[in-house]
This record gives structure tokens, sequence and C-alpha cells, in this order.
């Protein structure tokens, strides 16, 4: 490994207070805290935490995390920023850049694809990791290569799509150990010519048959989310707290013969369906519970919120009380999206 310039540990931080770098706006505290706006920064924080034998956690905007605990090891924060336009449809965009500017950016230029996944909060750099999806899209679909830091190779290294391994809110980045790969940039192969998906039923109902041009779908997308979901920026949340679990046939059907009227969707593995998490919760009449200063929001039983104040592990606590109720009334236990730290 090349030796890394001194200077770019100069930004180090000790015992750093981690509140501004999640969603959620808890309190936390990491024993170490380097923002990286160069590969070199990035770099030289990998050698740091491996000579001081330290846990390793990179964020970007720190949108799908709760601090549970305080971090014993060192946080990276990925502020790596550019986005190069290649060719006709093809965007180099740094790790650090804001998912949304990214979508608006990239509808401005007249590359499509993206529209759908409008205001979905984080970096770039954690789209691939969890393959964000919503309205119908998933971003695998637009993604060529990612180009990561791979910390146990101390080398950057180029993943193709297929190497990728994506699936439903997950891919190699995401099951792999915490904190081997750093995304670099990521690689997209967007549309030049309008193809708008609008078989998501929100999305279906409002253009019905009618055409929608990609500036009206990422229109109605903004609408949508805007009444469902709260702004982390006024209050502390992070999405979707668990995935929408899958589940058999069987079960599908053992619950409606239970005199539910549960829906259920087929995914691409013949005989499995996704089951909306939040109607599970709302059926077991989490929606709009306060526990304290945590709460499950009241527009959407999937998000928990932060009512101000509230401490990582308030949230966690009343997770932890709506998947063992999900799991004692319908059998389904409840897998987390948001990474717990
Ligand atoms: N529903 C309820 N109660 C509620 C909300 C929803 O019963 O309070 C039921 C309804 O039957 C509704 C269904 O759940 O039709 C699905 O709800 P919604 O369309 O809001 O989507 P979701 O399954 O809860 C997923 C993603 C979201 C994404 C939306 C839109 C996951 C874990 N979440 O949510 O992603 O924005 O679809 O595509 O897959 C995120 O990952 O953080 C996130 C917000």
């Amino acid at each position: 490994m090349t030796q890394p310039n001194p200077s770019a540990l100069e930004a180090l931080q000790e015992d750093a207070d981690l509140t501004r770098f999640n969603t959620f706006g808890v309190e936390a505290r990491a024993r170490y805290l380097l923002e990286c706006h160069s590969v070199e920064q990035l770099r030289a924080g990998v050698e740091f935490a491996r000579d001081n034998r330290l846990g390793l956690l990179v964020l970007g905007e720190g949108s799908n995390v709760l601090f549970v605990n305080d971090y014993p090891g060192l946080v990276l924060a990925n502020r790596l920023k550019g986005i190069v336009l290649e060719g006709e449809s093809t965007l180099r965009v740094a790790a650090g850049e804001s998912w949304h500017a990214l979508v608006e950016w990239s509808l401005s230029e007249g590359l499509y694809g993206l529209e759908n996944l409008a205001l979905i909060p984080g970096t770039v750099g954690a789209a691939p990791i969890q393959n964000i999806g919503a309205y119908g899209v998933e971003v695998e679909r637009f993604i060529k290569r990612v180009v990561v830091f791979d910390t146990e190779l101390a080398q950057e290294v180029i993943f193709d799509k297929t190497d990728c391994a994506f699936a439903y809110r997950d891919s190699v980045f995401k099951r792999a150990r915490r904190g081997r790969y750093l995304i670099i940039e990521v690689e997209f192969e967007l549309l030049t010519r309008a193809s708008p998906v609008l078989s998501y039923v929100p999305l279906a109902e409002r253009f019905g048959a009618a055409d929608a041009t990609p500036r009206q779908v990422f229109d109605a997308v903004c609408e949508i989310r805007r009444s469902k979901l709260p702004d982390p920026r006024l209050v502390g949340n992070a999405g979707s707290f668990f995935k929408n679990p899958i589940v058999s046939a069987s079960k599908v059907e053992s619950l409606r013969g239970q005199g539910s009227d549960v829906p259920a969707y087929a995914t691409d593995e013949e005989g499995l369906f996704k089951v909306p998490a939040a109607w599970l919760l709302e059926a077991a009449g989490w929606k709009g519970k306060v526990r304290g200063r945590a709460a499950v929001y009241d527009a959407h039983s999937l998000v928990l919120v932060n009512l101000g104040d509230a401490s990582g592990e308030e949230i966690y606590l009343l997770a932890q009380e709506m998947a063992s109720s999900v799991l004692q009334r319908f059998g389904i236990a409840l897998q987390t999206e948001v990474l717990l730290v």
C-alpha cells in the first residue's frame, strides 16, 4: 500500500458528535470521524483504522442508519463529488453526490430512467449498497459498474453489474463484512428516450392509460412521497424501517384463511410473494403509536420517527416491540431495512 499523505488525516476528529450525521437525528458519538473529500483521505482513513485496530463505518448522509450505541471505531463520511457525462448516456458519479440532486440533474440533461427514484434521501454511493427502489423501479436497472476501494485488498476494484449481485434492497456490498467496500463512484447507463414506468398503483391511478413525461412522473413521485413520508430535515426518520417480507403462497393463503385481506404481490421467484410490512404493522395497531420520544409516523406505519431528542435505543426498543407483535400475530419475522449500529 502506498503511504498516505499525513495531511490526509488533518481533518480527523476524535470523540465526534454524530447527531448531524444521521437523519434520525439521534445523539451518538464516534471514537473518530473523518469527512473525506478525496480518495486519498478515504485511503488514509482505512490505514488509520487498520493500524489502530478500529472498526470502520462509512456514511453518506446517514439516511439509513440507527445509532443504538456510540460507535467505538472510525466513521468515514463520504464527501466525494463530481458528475461526468461520457458519450450520450453514461454518467460517472462520485459517491458523495446527493441522490435527489442527481435525479433532477439527469432529467434536466434529457437523460431518463431515474425519475421514479426522486426524493430518496441519501447519497449516490448508498444507492447500490441497498439497491434503492421506489414506485416500480430499482436502481440496479441503470447501474453499469461500481468502483469501490476494497479495504481488504487495499486497492480500487471495479464491480460490473453482475458482480454486484443485486436483489431486493440487497447487494454484494451489503452482504460483505461491514466496512470492507467503500464506494467511490457509480457508473449509470441512462435512457435518451423516455420510457416511463407507471405500473406502481399510485402512478397507474394518476396517469391511467395516458402517457406521462419523465418530468410528470418525477413531480408525481415527489408529491406522493411528500404526502406519505416525513421530511428528514423536519422530523428525524430513516424511511422504511423494515423490509417488506417475502413469504410463500401457503403463508398468504393461511393469513387470508384467518379472515385478513392482506395484500400480496408476486415476486420474480415463483411461489413467493411480497407482503407490505406497513399493512402488517397497521393491522397490528402500530400506526401513530408513541413510546416516549419515539413514534410510528401517523401517515405511514413503516416509518419510525424521532419526536425530538429520542435516543437510538428508544427507537430501537419501539422497533423490537413492533417486530415481535407482528411475529406473534402473523408468524412473520420482520427484518430491519435500516442498518443498526
Ligand atoms: N400500507 C398500509 N399502511 C400504511 C402504509 C401502507 O397498510 O400506513 C400498505 C398499503 O396496502 C400499501 C402498501 O402498504 O399499498 C405499500 O405501501 P407503500 O406504497 O407506501 O410502499 P411500502 O411497501 O411501504 C416501499 C419501499 C419504499 C418506497 C415505496 C414506494 C420498502 C421497505 N420500502 O414501501 O422505500 O418508497 O415502496 O415504492 O421496500 C425506503 O426504502 O426507505 C422506502 C421509503
